[in-house]
């Protein structure tokens, strides 16, 4: 069965009181759950990891090469900030589609920067937590189209 790993950065543990009116009111829990659900759906195995650590999160990328299929990676602000997220990305060649529940590019300017989106297969930002559903579809796609 095809696996995706969905991967959250910094401070999204506090997804639903973190700033409500930029980041909804859903919980990573409610994230989650709704990812698991929609993988079920599409008959795909789904997990889930966050952590506010750059090195777990280089960690969970290096060991998903033998574990996922692909990764949907919100690395909040490390996005903007890693040059060893990005390298860790480009050096497991696995499929990785970038996603920010807000529109980073509406945002403050160094937002707009992501180390993520040049090693990426792409990038979803700016539809909440319904960019993670977008992601899985993407990658799911991206996934039957490279194994057919
Ligand atoms: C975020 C956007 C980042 O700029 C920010 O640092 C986050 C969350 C998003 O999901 O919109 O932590 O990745």
């Amino acid at each position: 069965m095809t696996s995706i790993l969905i991967l959250n950065g910094p401070n999204l543990n506090l997804l639903g009181t973190r700033q409500p009116e930029v980041y909804g009111s859903e919980t990573l829990s409610d994230v989650e759950k709704m990812c698991k659900t929609h993988g079920q759906a599409l008959d795909i195995d789904i997990s889930c990891l966050q952590s506010n650590h750059e090195g777990a999160l280089i960690d969970a990328l290096h060991a998903a090469k033998s574990k996922f299929k692909g990764v949907v990676l919100n690395a909040g602000a490390y996005t903007h900030t890693s040059v060893a997220l990005m390298d860790a990305i480009a050096s497991v060649s696995l499929p990785v589609i970038e996603v920010h529940l807000s529109n980073i590019h509406a945002r403050e300017t160094f937002r707009h920067k992501s180390f993520i989106a040049p090693v990426a297969l792409g990038q979803i930002c700016g539809f909440g937590s319904h960019g993670y559903i977008l992601a899985i579809d993407a990658l799911v796609k991206h996934l039957a189209g490279s194994t057919a």
